[in-house]
């Protein structure tokens, strides 16, 4: 193991066997997470494991909610020797069976699939767990990647490609009165839409398809009189 890196690090690395580096809003929300009182972060969508990393070295406990069966047990066994990580087998899009309130949450490349009605659950879901004052972090789809309008249209925004990796899975991409919308009940800090190319898992898209992919970065608070 390279100096500096850890178990959690190295769980699910990528094809090319390299650390899947956590993604930047990891980072971002557990900076600020960090500064809080015996904070705690809720993540949607366990996937490889590369954003819990920092989360636990900023001293924030992790509460992980993952629906695949598969990847929540070998969640639950790469992190069973950290108290501060509890990994449950749910759907993100709600009601939680776990009710203790989060200083923080994030989704890194979760609410990048479902319809919008799917991805507004789990925003409302994640809105009835966050502390008053509290911080969700998101990545969305956007109207400005090349995969909007392909494929099978399944609702209003959402499409499911019809070849390659991620085939007959349902997209969403938002524009940004969408990013508005959807985040209605929050204060947007900042959205903006950026190329994904660095941040997309290289076990879903091959290098020349993930240099176009672009996503919304959001960082919301829900108001201290939500
Ligand atoms: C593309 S991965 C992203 C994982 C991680 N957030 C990251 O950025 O590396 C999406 C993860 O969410 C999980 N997932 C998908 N739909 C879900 C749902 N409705 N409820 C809970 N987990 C879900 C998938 O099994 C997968 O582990």
């Amino acid at each position: 193991m390279e100096a500096g890196t850890t178990d959690w690090d190295r769980y699910y690395p990528d094809p090319t066997g390299s650390p899947v580096a956590a993604h930047p809003l990891a980072e971002a929300l557990a900076a600020r997470l960090a500064t809080q009182p015996d904070p705690r972060v809720l993540l949607l969508g366990i996937g490889s494991g590369r954003n819990v990393g920092p989360f636990v070295r900023a001293g924030v406990r992790v509460h992980a909610v993952e629906q695949d069966v598969a990847r929540a047990e070998a969640a639950k066994r790469a992190f069973v020797a950290n108290d501060s990580v509890c990994i449950e087998c749910a759907c993100y899009g709600g009601p939680f069976p776990e009710r203790t309130r989060v200083a923080g949450a994030l989704s890194t490349h979760a609410l990048l699939h479902g319809t919008p009605a799917a991805i507004a659950a789990a925003v409302q879901a994640v809105r009835e767990r966050l502390e008053t004052g509290g911080s969700f972090f998101v990545t969305l789809g956007s109207v400005r990647d090349p995969r909007f309008g392909r494929g099978t249209r399944i609702a209003e925004g959402a499409f499911a490609p019809s070849d390659g990796s991620e085939a007959g899975v349902t997209h969403s991409f938002f524009d940004e009165a969408g990013v508005r919308s959807l985040f209605s009940a929050f204060e947007l800090e900042g959205a903006y839409e950026d190329c994904a190319a660095a941040t997309v898992g290289t076990w879903a898209h091959e290098p020349d398809q993930a240099r176009d992919i672009v996503h919304w970065y959001v960082k919301a608070r829900l108001p201290e009189d939500a």
